[in-house]
């Protein structure tokens, strides 16, 4: 079992499906169950591994999403389903800078 202390960051990517048609919409109906996936493994690839990428239920940024929130630091992405785009959040991931491209907006 991994200690407690072995994430530095930890993301949470939202996986929440609704009822078609729910005003909200979801994340899942973005492909975020795969867009997660491609995270993680791009992560991985990357060789970071002290940054925890995990699926989540509804952040309650359901209209902005892919909604993805990384801790300690509470930054809030929207991620686009773009490898791109993924590669540049693992860049944040492996120490680099905020991929402000894609914070979330207000
Ligand atoms: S459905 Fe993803 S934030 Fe609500």
């Amino acid at each position: 079992m991994a200690s407690l202390e072995t994430f530095r960051l930890h993301a949470f990517v939202c996986s929440n499906q609704r009822a078609p048609n729910h005003p909200r919409g979801c994340c899942a109906d973005k492909n975020s169950l795969d867009i997660m996936t491609r995270l993680k493994r791009a992560a991985r690839a990357a060789g970071i591994d002290d940054v925890r990428v995990n699926k989540s239920g509804c952040l309650d940024h359901c209209e902005s999403g892919v909604s993805c929130v990384v801790y300690p630091a509470g930054v809030w992405y929207t991620i686009p389903d773009d490898d791109a785009a993924i590669a540049r959040i693992v860049e944040h991931f492996a120490g680099g800078e905020v991929a402000t491209d894609f914070l979330m907006g207000d």
